[in-house]
């Protein structure tokens, strides 16, 4: 295959880029990245300068460049996680979200459908069906409506009808996942998990949002990387999959309480937290039933829960220096001296 991954400098980008040229070296991945504040090059050092990997700077808005990279590439997949995709500072400036996450979507698909790619895999969100109530057992499913209640979500519901929108109207191949909330290496330390570990790392409290009693499902990267990987492979023209992970509702206290025990401070965790603001609309439980790429791709997460944010914590004990850089700002200089302007 020939891919172009979008967002590819991002956490689950970048994860993805890894995994699959490890494990398909004979295929080409062209990663076009802004790099926001979000896209870090650091991630791919390990691959940069590989005869089967290249790096374009570039805005999935530039429908000129887009379609230009397409042909010259020869590209015949793409795999689309570009997007702002921090529902906080979706809150505070939602514009930048209907930019990149509507209209860049828009962009891509019509140049998608220009150069005749194969396929189109669009990356969306277990967000945009809205919340679950904590007193049930209700999990979402390919056929929950579609009830975001986030700029950030609202965005990417958006975004997911464009893509159907080409498949009906103009024919183009396309599939979508519709995940639940990653974790794992290279997380920009703005998302709780990687937050809460790199604050604890600093002798600093975690904040916790509310009443803490938030319910997410948490899916390791990798489990992540290797669902997409079947959707490619083996996944149905025009359909949707969920993807999701092994987690019982596990509140957010409980989340942070549990990295504290792995970093041996479990007795003490009252003194590591602090209760803070809520954040509006704050969706309460999300939970994926993912019985349909289980049943039809045979794809089922690996990972535990718990083994997951072990190796997640482990890595970042380990790579001190790589969220150092990113917190201080620091790796956005990486690019300037690696490339130029
Ligand atoms: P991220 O914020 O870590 O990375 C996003 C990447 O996109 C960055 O490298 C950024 O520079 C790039 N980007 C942003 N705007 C761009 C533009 N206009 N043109 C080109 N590149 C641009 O995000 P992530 O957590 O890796 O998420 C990737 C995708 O997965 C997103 O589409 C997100 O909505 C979706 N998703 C994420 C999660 C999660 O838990 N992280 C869960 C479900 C779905
Ligand atoms: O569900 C998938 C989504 O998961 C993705 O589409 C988004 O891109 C991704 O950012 C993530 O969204 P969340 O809002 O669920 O993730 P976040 O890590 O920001 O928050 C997880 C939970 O933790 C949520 O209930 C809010 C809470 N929280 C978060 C932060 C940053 C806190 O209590 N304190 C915090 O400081």
């Amino acid at each position: 295959m020939r891919l172009l991954v979008t967002g590819g400098a991002g956490f689950i980008g970048s994860n993805f880029i890894l995994y699959w040229l490890k494990k398909y070296p004979k295929d080409f991945i062209l990663n076009l990245d802004k790099l926001t504040y979000a896209g870090n090059l650091e991630n791919l050092r390990s691959v940069e300068g590989s005869p089967n990997y290249e790096f374009v700077k570039g805005d999935i808005c530039d429908g000129k460049l887009v379609l230009s990279l397409l042909k010259e590439y020869k590209i015949d997949t793409i795999v689309h996680f570009a997007a702002e995709s921090h529902v906080d500072r979706s809150i505070l400036e939602p514009a930048p979200f209907v930019k990149t996450n509507v209209e860049g979507t828009v962009i891509l698909l019509e140049s998608a459908l220009k150069a005749k790619v194969k396929r189109f895999h669009h990356i969306s969100t277990d967000e945009v069906f809205g919340e679950l109530s904590l007193d049930s057992e209700d999990k979402f499913s390919e056929n929950t409506c579609y009830s975001p209640r986030s700029p950030y979500s609202a965005s990417k519901a958006a975004s997911d009808h464009f893509v159907r929108a080409f498949y009906t109207t103009y024919g183009l191949p396309i599939t979508i996942s519709n995940c639940s909330n990653n974790f794992g290496p290279y997380q920009f330390p703005e998302k709780l998990i990687p937050l809460a570990i790199t604050n604890i790392l600093e002798g600093k409290k975690v904040p916790i949002y509310g009443d803490g009693l938030y319910v997410r499902d948490w899916l390791y990267v990798k489990d992540h990387c290797r669902a997409i990987d079947l959707i490619l492979h083996k996944g149905k023209v025009g359909e949707t999959y969920l993807v999701g992970g092994l987690t019982e509702d596990i509140p957010n206290i409980e989340v942070v309480r549990k990295i504290l025990r792995i970093m041996g401070k479990g007795e003490e965790w009252e003194n590591w937290v602090e209760f803070v603001k809520d954040r509006p609309g704050h969706d309460r439980r999300y939970a994926i039933d993912w019985s349909k790429i289980n049943r039809e791709l045979g794809w089922k997460p690996k990972y535990s829960f718990d083994t997951a944010l072990k190796l997640t914590v482990d890595w970042y004990v380990k790579n001190e220096v790589w969220w150092r850089r990113v917190k201080s700002g620091e790796y956005r200089e990486y690019y300037e001296r690696q490339y130029g302007e």
